[in-house]
């Protein structure tokens, strides 16, 4: 068992391979976070508690004459408000009668083997040979008998540790939740930085390092999305803390709506994180027994830095977050139609693209935006899940079997969410779309968005996708969702219950995902928002891919994907090699750079494949047969960041390793061209020491230990762009 209690010393500690996590249930039956770091077997690290008396800091009834005893110094496992702890609460609730104090004191707990379960909301699963054991706390109010249920389980050979919350409401009051985080951890300040990655449509998951102060850091999304500007993720790292040494853990939310995430630094230097749900428009009204579940959060320490940090939440992503058939399986390469058309393409333009693409070793096409209804900009018909006869006069049923027979496999686009007012179903249902009534609705993109909180809504959704998918043997879908909410309401629920809209319609969202993704188990589904507008672990369980960013820009990918590394694996963010000058930046890249950079991803092509000089179409086939030749590689990896874009050093370096250590692939890539430039070697990663490797286009065998010491230079070439590949591979055993 890797979670133990004593009862002796009424210690809870949970173990992983390399962390310990730990906390105590004290004399007055509250819930103390005692340690979270390095492990440490067989061993009470209360030791470290200090009671002083601290003015301003007031005592709980039970030690009302003991001054060293306040929730407001001590480290809190679940803390709330208005019993003393003047911190960040991790819960915020009002009853009935107008008041606030919630006072969480310990009731019970078990610990069995096995994953906990969380319902209706993606959750991380055991599977493999790892050994899953789960922990559930019960906090019980005396007065209101308000329970709250903290759930953990520890990942062993992951490292990593899940926690999660459910409310139930004993009493006979009705409880109104204002804010439910999923994890809250007090830590003594380690002088430590906050590493998250911000954003904005085009750039998303921009790497910013900043070290705590004593205002609070607070950042999340309030769009009804995780949102391209903020990620549910983030690093807590010692100050010294580099890519390959140091402490450091990090948290990511299981979800895809709003979120928050918190930092404080306390007067008396400790740290509290904590993350989970937004609480702006958030008031969960709990009827007598009811209860709410508060989505997962994944926590993982590292003290070997943050590349091991990185490895441990690709690790539990790819094997306890994405399931179904493509969770391992090869994904095609394919090619979108998007950039090379918008939304003018008919069924020859289509059928011209695939004859191309099966010549260059493409495996799929996707038909993009503008497949439906009167669908020939984006100012219409979201909704009307119909084929538009003038594009497609003979149907999908008769353009699948077509694209099947040249070899390639067949992709649609859908955004099931939204609905275009100029569209039929907003004149059949106006009142699908979520609106406050009386009040004019935000248009976005010329859209409004469909209200998933209505199973009536849900249910024609699913309807009309699974009718495309059943009428031709659809490969791929691409989930997409471009805007986000506002005016969020619901007709369907009363006044008391608009303060669950926002998780409701996250939890709808699910719910179709869940339906379609289970009865189409064959189908490939990338989600998608404007690019990585919904990148996280929450729809990573129902697509085991997302197009990274709508910015297809090679240099401006290497930010983009260095910042999506530090949490998400290759083999979940889509990449495609563009034609240039750019459509986003209007930048001017070599063909060769652009598919460096596409190979850190699920690699595809975003152009007008019969527009190819001769020279360009060869090329292409030798990146396909690159990408088949190396997909394992490629897609399952062991990730190394080795100079990142932050260094200015005119280079952007990173490496894969095989399982065995016996292949890797290094790819170097010139952002900033300098003049008369300095010497400059790079040091591998993840090799064998004692071992052997031919590194292409060296002639010298050299060893794993000196390419990791003493490094390899960087061949020097003049212009800005210019990116290399290359091959290295063990010689002798
Ligand atoms: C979003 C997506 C793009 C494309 C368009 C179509 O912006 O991110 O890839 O599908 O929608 O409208």
């Amino acid at each position: 068992m890797s979670i133990l209690y004593s009862e002796q010393e009424k210690v809870v500690t949970l173990h992983t391979a390399s962390t310990t996590y730990q906390m105590k249930i004290d004399k007055y039956q509250r819930l103390l976070h005692l340690y979270y770091g390095v492990r440490i077997d067989d061993m009470d690290s209360s030791y470290y508690l200090q009671y002083s008396d601290r003015a301003f800091s007031g005592n709980i009834a039970e030690a009302r004459y003991n001054r060293t005893y306040s929730l407001d110094v001590l480290p809190q496992e679940f803390p709330t408000y208005g019993m003393s702890d003047f911190r960040i609460p991790a819960i915020v609730v009002q009853y009935e009668d107008g008041s606030y104090a919630l006072d969480l004191v310990y009731h019970s707990h078990k610990i069995y083997p096995g994953k906990y379960l969380l319902d209706g909301l993606p959750h991380t699963y055991e599977a493999r040979d790892e050994v899953v054991d789960s922990l559930e706390i019960v906090l019980i109010d005396p007065v209101t008998k308000l329970e709250v249920t903290l759930l953990y389980s520890t990942f062993e050979k992951a490292d990593v540790i899940t926690r999660a919350v459910k409310v139930t409401n004993n009493g006979s009051q009705k409880v109104s939740l204002q804010k439910v985080m999923s994890a809250s951890l007090d830590t003594m300040n380690r002088e430590y930085d906050l590493i998250h990655f911000h954003g904005r449509h085009n750039m998303e998951r921009q790497f910013e390092r900043v070290r705590l102060s004593h205002q609070t850091a607070q950042f999340g999304s309030r769009r009804g999305t995780s949102s391209h500007q903020h990620n549910p993720f983030f690093i807590l790292a010692e100050k010294e803390t580099t890519e390959s040494a140091g402490a450091c853990f990090g948290m990511m939310l299981v979800y895809s709506g709003d979120f928050q995430a918190t930092t404080e630094l306390s007067q008396f230097e400790t740290v509290r994180t904590q993350l989970g749900l937004g609480s702006e428009g958030f008031n969960y009204v709990l009827e007598a027994s009811e209860t709410f579940t508060a989505p997962e959060v994944l926590l993982s320490y590292s003290s070997k830095g943050l590349t091991t940090l990185t490895h441990q939440f690709h690790h539990l992503i790819r094997h306890h977050i994405v399931r179904g058939k493509y969770q391992y399986k090869r994904r095609p390469i394919l090619v979108n139609n998007w950039e090379a058309t918008y939304f003018d393409f008919d069924e020859n333009k289509l059928l011209a693209l695939a004859d191309e693409a099966v010549d260059l070793g493409i495996e799929m096409l996707v038909m993009d935006d503008g497949w439906f209804g009167k669908r020939d900009n984006d100012q219409t018909s979201l909704g009307d899940w119909f084929v538009n006869q003038e594009k497609l006069p003979n149907g999908i049923n008769h353009l699948v079997p077509q694209i099947h027979d040249k070899g390639l496999k067949f992709g649609i686009w859908f955004e099931p969410e939204m609905i275009s007012e100029k569209s039929d179903l907003f004149k059949q249902h106006p009142e699908w779309h979520i609106h406050v009534p009386n009040r004019e609705s935000v248009t976005s993109r010329h859209q409004y968005v469909s209200d998933l909180t209505r199973s009536d809504v849900r249910a024609y959704l699913y309807q009309v996708v699974s009718d495309i998918l059943k009428k031709a043997p659809i490969n791929y879908v691409k989930w997409d969702m471009n805007r986000s909410i506002t005016n969020n309401y619901s007709l369907k629920l009363s006044p008391e219950e608009q303060g669950k809209f926002n998780y409701l319609y996250v939890k709808g969202l699910y719910e179709l995902l869940e339906r379609l993704t289970t009865d189409f188990p064959d189908v490939l589904f990338e989600s998608c928002s404007g690019g990585g507008g919904r990148f996280d672990a929450g729809m990573l369980y129902y697509t085991p891919q997302i197009w990274t960013s709508d910015n297809t820009d090679a240099i401006e990918r290497l930010t983009i994907q260095h910042g999506t590394s530090f949490g998400y694996p290759l083999s979940t963010q889509g990449a495609h090699v563009s034609a240039v000058p750019n459509h986003q930046t209007g930048r001017v890249t070599p063909l060769d750079t652009r598919a460096v950079v596409a190979y850190s991803g699920i690699f595809g092509y975003e152009l007008d494949l019969t527009k190819l000089s001769i020279d360009e179409k060869e090329k292409i086939k030798e990146q396909t047969a690159f990408v088949k030749q190396h997909y394992d590689l490629l897609t399952n990896g062991t990730y190394y960041r080795l100079i990142s874009p932050e260094t200015q050093a005119g280079y952007v370096i990173w490496q894969l390793v095989s399982e065995e250590r016996d292949e890797s692939l290094l790819f170097i890539v010139k952002n900033k061209a300098q003049a008369n430039t300095p010497f400059k070697m790079v040091r591998l990663k993840g090799l064998l020491e004692d071992n052997e490797y031919q590194v292409e286009t060296y002639e010298k065998i050299i060893t794993g230990r000196a390419l990791m010491t003493q490094g390899l230079p960087i061949v020097e070439t003049y212009r800005d762009y210019d990116a290399t590949v290359l091959y290295i591979q063990k010689t002798t055993c």
